[in-house]
């Protein structure tokens, strides 16, 4: 099992083997997935501040879509694509932009988590 920490909002207790996106979705952290987690959208972009060797290697395809993402940073990965590979700690801050289109999947939170 690993912990991942969503900074501000939950921890998930999840199997090896789990992605970012769906240990969100488990503790109800606000992560967007606009396109389902078919690495088409990078509404689930999200830096990992610590446990990033815990996680599934970049591919070329999650690297060209997160060019679309806005706030690049160096620990950028789309929650959808990044899985974890091994027992530890990951630590995650979902980013703005990710968390405004999880309130737009989700009217009836609207504004919960961003003030508009
Ligand atoms: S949910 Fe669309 S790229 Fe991850």
């Amino acid at each position: 099992m690993a912990r991942v920490i969503f900074r501000g909002f939950a921890e998930a207790e999840v199997p090896v083997g789990t992605s970012l996106l769906e240990a969100a979705q488990g503790v109800g952290a606000p992560e967007g997935y606009a396109c389902g987690g078919v690495c088409a959208c990078s509404t689930c972009h999200v830096y990992i501040h610590a446990g990033a060797s815990l996680l599934t290697e970049m591919e070329d395809e999650e690297n060209d879509i997160l060019d679309k993402a806005f706030d690049v940073r160096s620990p950028s990965r789309l929650g959808c694509q990044a899985k974890i590979t091994g027992e530890g700690t990951i630590e995650v801050e979902i980013s703005r932009e990710s968390i405004e289109a999880f309130e737009n999947e989700h009217p009836e939170m609207r504004g919960k988590y961003t003030k508009r």
